[in-house]
């Protein structure tokens, strides 16, 4: 089912807390990750980074490190009002040590198009925009190939753990941790703000195009 169509994809694209336990196919990450790839960049510099997490202690390491950072931020026990979104988001936070994959995604910022000297501090954010659209492209290829993600940032708490453990050097910055697997759910329609609500016609807060 990796050739579904592009609005098919888009209007059923969710966000997974829950992963079976299987292993995703080497040749299925690969797939994804060359597909990122082929997002556009400021001028073409292309400065993503994406490293493939499979082994199992790093993922636990990593998942008990989100975990710790996630309900250490939003409480350990969930609150009686909590919203649907944050009740999965804490599911996913107990569970992200089990999930079979874990894709970081990173900015090299000796790729991007300002010039750097490797040892300065970073600008962080400056490359984020190119990223971005890598890691929509990502998800949606791995939407296509049945596999289920999630942007996470929980990471960024504590990030120079995450670098150490991973070898990350100085000049390139994490930007989100995707969780990735076969979902226990099914792709769907999602909860969104109609787009009429958030469109103009030529001018801020113009309804109709010819006024
Ligand atoms: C920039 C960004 C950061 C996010 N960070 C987290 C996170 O740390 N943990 C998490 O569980 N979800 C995180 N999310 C996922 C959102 O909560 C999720 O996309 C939203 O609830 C919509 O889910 P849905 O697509 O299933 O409707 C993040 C999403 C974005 C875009």
């Amino acid at each position: 089912m990796d050739d579904i169509g592009v609005f098919e994809a888009i209007y059923n694209q969710r966000q997974f807390t829950r992963y079976k336990p299987d292993a995703v196919p080497l040749h299925d990450i690969k797939k994804i990750l060359d597909a990122a790839t082929k997002a556009p960049s400021g001028g073409n510099k292309q400065p993503w980074h994406f490293i493939a997490i499979t082994n199992r202690d790093l993922i636990e390491k990593i998942g008990g490190l989100y975990r710790d950072l996630w309900l250490g931020a939003m409480g350990a026990t969930a609150p009686a009002d909590e919203s649907p979104a944050y009740r999965s988001a804490r599911y996913l936070a107990n569970h992200m040590p089990e999930v079979p994959a874990m894709i970081l995604v990173c900015a090299d910022h000796t790729k991007g198009g300002q010039p750097y000297t490797v040892g300065a501090p970073i600008e962080r954010g400056r490359y984020a925009s190119s990223v971005w659209l890598a890691i929509q492209n990502m998800f949606l290829a791995a939407q296509s190939l049945g596999l289920g993600t999630r942007i996470t940032t929980t990471h960024l708490r504590d990030e120079q753990k995450v670098k150490d453990w991973l070898g990350i050097p100085d000049h390139v910055e994490t930007l989100c941790l995707t969780p990735l697997g076969y979902p226990k759910g099914n792709f769907g329609p999602t909860d969104r703000i109609p787009s009429e609500d958030v469109t103009s016609f030529n001018r801020f807060g113009q309804k109709a195009v010819n006024c």
